[in-house]
């Protein structure tokens, strides 16, 4: 039932901004009443104005809530310790560094990502984000068709480095970037991994400095990007990843029939959910030890404090528009933003600003397939939207995963399950497969 409610709730909170029309673009921020602008251009409050909140589409400037920094260190991933569900994290992440879309579970110390059919799959998120720093994660990834893990590094205003694993392809690693959202798929270049990515465990390690970029496997250079050469005469900036970014480690369907033609074919065809690649009814892939070592800020950056990365220009969002203060926002409840924080401290988080109204969304869904996976799972599962009324309130994705041996076979049915997908950038065009589709909705 609360799975359930879940369900309904993602797949309500994906729909209330199109529903509503609480849409943001850069040309036409998202409203007052849902000042936060999504990875995917919805608008809403609470857990909207947090990780992905894009400050060139929200209402004002301090819509978003400014990310913390980075956070050098070993993340073992081996419980649910240092995870919180997207719906229950509020922005202190003095003690949470993983926000959870999904329903991971812990086999041999390792967190296990599932996808189930009707699910759509396991997204985890850093709670702080890297102004440049080197980050490995060790990963088995999932194997059949139209099944994709990715581990990529994504900013609010939509940087992004990516390390994809296509199911159909267990020898290679997809490599790409990605500046402010512009998607050129012409700088996409497989790594060759030595034996495979699904049987065994292997090290990618994106290292990434103002100058430079470098995708490693096990240790191994094997590409490298220089800033110098991503220079856009148009734009008149580099294309090149520069502003701080969170983590994102996820298993999703890319296969599914309600997704792009485009993005089918890149993920080598439809899903099959009774694939012998399944294990207790689930895809499945294994993360462990993401470590993170944080480089030092851009030199010439504006330093105010030492907590969070802000920007100052929500036109222009790049390594020159970024300052480092001590603007450390947690927010009382996922009614608050922001520009209207509520009083953290006060345990039932009774706001004192305006409300906002009933209809804005307070959990972004919509990740690449996931305004069409709502929309498919919502039809798959039963559960109607309406339901919810676009609160993410009640879910738990969470409950009783942690502890369960993966071997033993786990009580996570999945079914019915809407989670969020991944966020890696189809070889298609997620990003405009999915806007195209959430404005086909408005429409
Ligand atoms: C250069 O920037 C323009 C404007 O943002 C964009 O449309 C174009 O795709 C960029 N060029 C490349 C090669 O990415
Ligand atoms: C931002 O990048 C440009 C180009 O690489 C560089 O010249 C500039 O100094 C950087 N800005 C800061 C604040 O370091």
């Amino acid at each position: 039932m609360v799975r359930h409610t879940f369900a309904a709730a993602l797949a309500a909170a994906a729909f209330a901004g199109s529903a509503f029309a609480q849409k943001g673009s850069r040309a036409s921020h998202c409203p007052a009443d849902a000042p936060c602008g999504g990875l995917y251009n919805d608008c809403g409050v609470g857990a909207f104005c947090l990780g992905g909140c894009d400050v060139t589409t929200s209402h004002s400037i301090d819509s978003c809530v400014p990310g913390p920094v980075c956070k050098s260190g070993k993340y073992p991933l081996s419980s649910l310790d240092d995870v919180q569900s997207i719906d229950k994290y509020l922005g202190d992440n003095s003690k949470i560094n993983w926000q959870l879309q999904g329903q991971p579970v812990f086999w041999d110390d390792k967190m296990v990502l599932t996808m189930a059919e009707g699910t759509s799959g396991t997204l985890i998120a850093s709670t702080f984000y890297v102004w440049y720093g080197k980050i490995c994660a060790n990963l088995r990834t999932s194997q059949g068709q139209g099944v994709v893990t990715a581990f990529i590094m994504m900013s609010d205003v939509k940087d992004e480095i990516d390390f994809e694993f296509v199911g159909t392809d267990i020898n290679n690693a997809q490599t790409n970037w990605y500046s402010q959202g512009i998607t050129d798929y012409t700088q996409m270049k497989k790594l060759p991994v030595d034996g495979d990515t699904v049987s065994e465990s292997h090290e990618y390690c994106i290292d990434w400095t103002e100058d430079e970029l470098t995708w490693s496997i096990d240790g191994t250079g094997k590409r490298t990007t220089k800033k110098s050469e991503t220079w856009n005469s148009t734009s008149n900036r580099f294309d090149y990843p520069q502003t701080p970014s969170r983590i994102m480690i996820s298993l999703w369907p890319a296969g599914l029939s309600s997704n792009g033609e485009g993005t089918i074919e890149w993920a080598g065809g439809l899903i099959d959910w009774q694939s012998k690649y399944m294990q207790n009814n689930m895809y499945v892939a294994v993360v462990s030890d993401v470590s993170v070592e944080c480089y030092d800020p851009p030199s010439g950056i504006t330093k105010k404090g030492s907590k969070v990365y802000k920007y100052t220009d929500a036109k222009n969002p790049t390594n020159n528009t970024i300052q480092i203060t001590d603007d450390y926002i947690v927010l009382a409840s996922l009614e608050n933003t922001g520009e209207n924080p509520g009083d953290a401290s006060k345990s039932s988080s009774t706001s004192t600003g305006p409300k906002p109204t009933k209809t804005a969304a307070q959990v972004p869904g919509g990740n690449p397939g996931g305004g069409l996976r709502g929309d498919t799972t919502t039809t798959a599962s039963g559960s109607n939207p309406s339901e919810t009324s676009g609160s993410g309130s009640g879910a738990s994705t969470t409950t009783g995963s942690g502890g369960q041996s993966f071997d033993q076979g786990t009580t996570n049915t999945g079914a019915g399950v809407v989670v969020e997908p991944g966020l890696g950038r189809v070889g298609g065009s997620a990003l405009a497969i999915v806007v195209a589709v959430l404005g086909l909705l408005v429409l």
